[in-house]
């Protein structure tokens, strides 16, 4: 056994390009209590698009008009984006979910063909429970369904992945005949879901193998694997599925999705890496833009990283016991097997000051895998001159952070936007908080600035939060307030990092959430809680009604892995 740290495979003339179909923008998409906004979708393509993703499920196009317009702007405008993709040498892939259903294939094409590269995902469930209990049909009424839905898929397009669901509790026989019947209709993707996340590890990589020795025309498509978390085993399952056979692997960032989640990309992809010569596969991931990607959807969808979550969690490269730490430094293999820098994990060593210029900054940017336009580098650059103005010491821990911030804020036009806050607080005094926003007609796009005062006795950030509900006229529960410190500071002057997750008193299934960096944590609570608000407003404009009974948010969520729970009048079935 080597003690080597490793680096990348060796060689890959052996090794088969493993593809990477990422589904945090749907299967993660439906973790309880997420609600992503459309152009928190965008951005999330983006950096996926940037970490070397090779199919992207944007989404479930027929679940609600909200959906189909995240997949559609996705398909238009990161399809064609081919920004840190030189390894892979083409833009990603935009698939679209459907059921078994012309209706929804149609949909789903509808959105993802402007991409340049396109697929349509349809799926049916093929277990006798399902079949049974939830279909109510027949195993050859459910042959019949699957061939016609993919044969109608292929009228329309020519990449097409049907996966029988609940696959891991299906006859394997009898999923051999459907699987059969839907290459001979056209399926170029056959992806095998043990959607309840049932399998055990030997048990998942026998059925990837029996399907591949069994399957008419098994040679002619690229097998798949998606694996959800029920029993903690999803990476586990995965990767035998990849030994037995799998070329392509369904799964999320930070694991997210229904229920326990999906496999981790992360995960995956870090195993590969680290041990290039076990798997007969490889990845066009660019490890570097992991963490950054992990940070951006646990920010987007306010669904935290764990501290001990493998890769990307906050304790992941952190040493408490004094026998690690005196390892580490003597040689950092002794107790690490990844470097944390190839995940691009920031350090925490001091790189740059207030005196640094332009040029530093940029190169510094570059070193840490961003790829900003002239536009973001110039606000970038502003930022961080700021901040360097109030920190001394400026780390990548710092930059990373702080870009984040700026560029997420660049992404979206809010609603509203938070001018100025001012606050009175001490021992004895009851806090007041005097807030000015300015807000821009949706129309005609004028602007109007106002300005309220509120007070409390629970502090500060309780009186802003009071005087921004009061300006902006709305009525929320808060439902997660949290302050972390970024980085170190030599004088109290760490950047402190507040996630806000909120909901509209009236709507409590619909969650949103927002965050906000900076050294005086009042204001960066008073920006995080404006940011959740924001999201709150666009959310609605773009739902209008329907956000109002609840339909975006909760039916359209649970109806994909429990299809009959959509609204069929919504979905038209
Ligand atoms: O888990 C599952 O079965 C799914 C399918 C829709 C692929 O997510
Ligand atoms: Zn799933």
């Amino acid at each position: 056994m080597s003690t080597m740290t490793a680096s990348a495979p060796v060689s890959r003339s052996t090794q088969d390009k493993l593809i990477i179909f990422d589904t945090t923008l749907r299967d993660g998409e439906q973790s309880p209590g997420v609600t992503l906004h459309i152009q928190e979708k965008i951005e999330i393509a983006k950096q996926l698009s940037k970490l070397g993703v090779d199919v992207c499920e944007a989404g479930f196009p027929v679940a609600s008009e909200g959906d189909f317009a995240a997949v559609e702007r996705i398909a238009k405008e990161v399809g064609p984006l081919m920004v840190n993709r030189e390894k892979l040498g083409k833009p990603m892939i935009i698939c679209g979910l459907a059921r078994a259903v012309k209706n929804d294939i149609q949909r789903a094409y509808d959105a993802v063909k402007h991409a340049p590269l396109h697929r349509i995902h349809t799926f049916l469930a093929t277990s006798d429970i399902h079949l049974e209990h939830k279909l109510r049909i027949s195993r050859d009424e459910c042959i019949a369904r699957a061939t016609e839905a993919v044969r109608f898929a292929k009228s329309l397009c020519n990449d097409v992945e049907f996966s029988p669901e609940d696959s891991g509790r299906s006859d394997p026989e009898f999923l051999c005949k459907v699987l059969g019947a839907v290459i001979a209709a056209g399926a170029t993707t056959l992806n095998i879901p043990d959607t309840v996340g049932y399998n055990t590890p030997d048990e998942y990589g026998r059925i990837i193998h029996y399907l591949i020795q069994h399957t008419p025309g098994a040679d002619k498509v690229v097998w798949s694997t998606h694996c959800h978390n029920d029993l903690g085993l999803a990476t586990a399952n995965t990767l035998s599925g990849i030994m037995n056979g799998a070329r392509q692997v369904e799964v999320t960032i930070n694991g997210i999705g229904e229920r326990a989640g999906n496999t981790a990309l992360e995960e995956v992809v870090m195993a590969l890496y680290t041990h290039p010569k076990t798997f007969p596969v490889y990845s066009h991931i660019d490890t570097q833009q992991i963490f950054r990607t992990s940070q951006l959807v646990a920010n987007k969808t306010g669904m935290a990283v764990q501290a001990n979550k493998a890769i990307v969690g906050a304790n992941a490269f952190a040493h408490e016991s004094g026998i690690h730490q005196d390892g580490v430094l003597k040689h950092q293999a002794t107790y690490e097997i990844i470097n944390p820098s190839v995940v691009g994990v920031p350090s925490n060593s001091l790189v740059l000051g207030k005196h640094s210029g332009r040029n530093a900054f940029r190169t510094r940017l570059t070193q840490l895998g961003y790829h900003l336009s002239e536009a973001e580098f110039q606000r970038a650059f502003e930022r961080f001159k700021r901040t360097a103005d109030s920190k001394k010491a400026v780390t990548d821990t710092d930059i990373v952070a702080i870009i984040d911030d700026e560029l997420g804020a660049l992404s979206q036009t809010p609603a509203i936007e938070l001018r100025n806050v001012q606050v009175t607080s001490g021992t004895g005094v009851i806090a007041t908080a005097t807030v000015e926003v300015v807000s821009t007609d949706p129309v005609d796009g004028t602007e109007s600035v106002q300005v309220d005062a509120a007070i409390s006795r629970n502090g500060p950030i309780h009186a802003v939060f009071k005087a921004i509900e009061r300006l902006v006229d709305v009525n929320v529960t808060l439902l997660q307030y949290e302050v972390r410190a970024v980085s170190g500071g030599s004088d109290g002057d760490a950047l402190g990092q507040v996630s806000v997750k909120l909901c509209d008193v009236q709507l409590p299934h619909i969650h949103f959430n927002g965050t906000a960096t900076d050294t005086d944590v009042v204001l960066a609570s008073a920006r995080a809680f404006m940011a959740a608000i924001n999201r709150m407003i666009l959310h609605s404009r773009a739902h209008g009604e329907k956000a109002a009974n609840g339909e975006n948010g909760v039916a359209a969520k649970t109806g994909v892995e429990g299809a009959e729970v959509i609204d069929r009048r919504k979905v038209g079935v």
